[in-house]
């Protein structure tokens, strides 16, 4: 079978914008913070509050574990739970955040703490607080009316 010189050009070039097209989906898929949440852990959202650890939420001292602290956080349309988060400088932290409602963001300005909380999933993040300061934690996801109103703080003490 004879191809023309052009229509193989052509063929060569769709198979390769196909592929680059699937390696730029691919990796935007799975690129961490916008993504379809690829956590395991699920809830039922409308008892979040009756569900262990999120029965008690804030910020926790634990032993024989890989982090030094767990802070319990659950949002809400339109606020965090705690509202003041705060602990020693140099400790590992593990956050484990939901949301009662709708999808919300929890983003710590000036940290690399950045997470996407979605009804029914339980979001994860052990993170190193090795800056001293106080940290504003906001809402990146627009959830509503008092989506600018939604902020919590990180207090990160000597
Ligand atoms: Cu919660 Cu925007």
């Amino acid at each position: 079978m004879h191809i023309h010189k052009y229509e193989k050009w052509w063929l060569v070039f769709g198979t390769a914008t196909l592929i680059s097209f699937l390696i730029i989906i691919g990796v935007s898929a799975f690129h961490a913070g916008a993504h379809p949440n690829n956590s395991k852990w699920t809830i039922d959202y409308e008892k979040v509050d009756e569900i262990a650890p999120f029965d008690n939420p804030g910020v926790h001292k634990v032993e024989d574990k890989d982090w030094d602290y767990e802070v319990v956080l659950v949002a809400s349309a339109f606020s965090y739970n705690p509202m003041e988060i705060k602990v020693p400088k140099g400790s590992k932290v593990r956050f484990i955040a939901t949301t009662k409602d709708v999808i919300h963001g929890f983003e710590v300005a000036g940290t690399n703490i950045n997470m996407m909380l979605e009804p029914g999933y339980v979001s994860e993040l052990v993170t190193t607080v090795d800056k001293v300061g106080e940290f504003v934690i906001v809402c990146n996801e627009y959830c509503g009316v008092g989506h600018a109103m939604m902020y919590s703080t990180l207090k990160v003490v000597d």
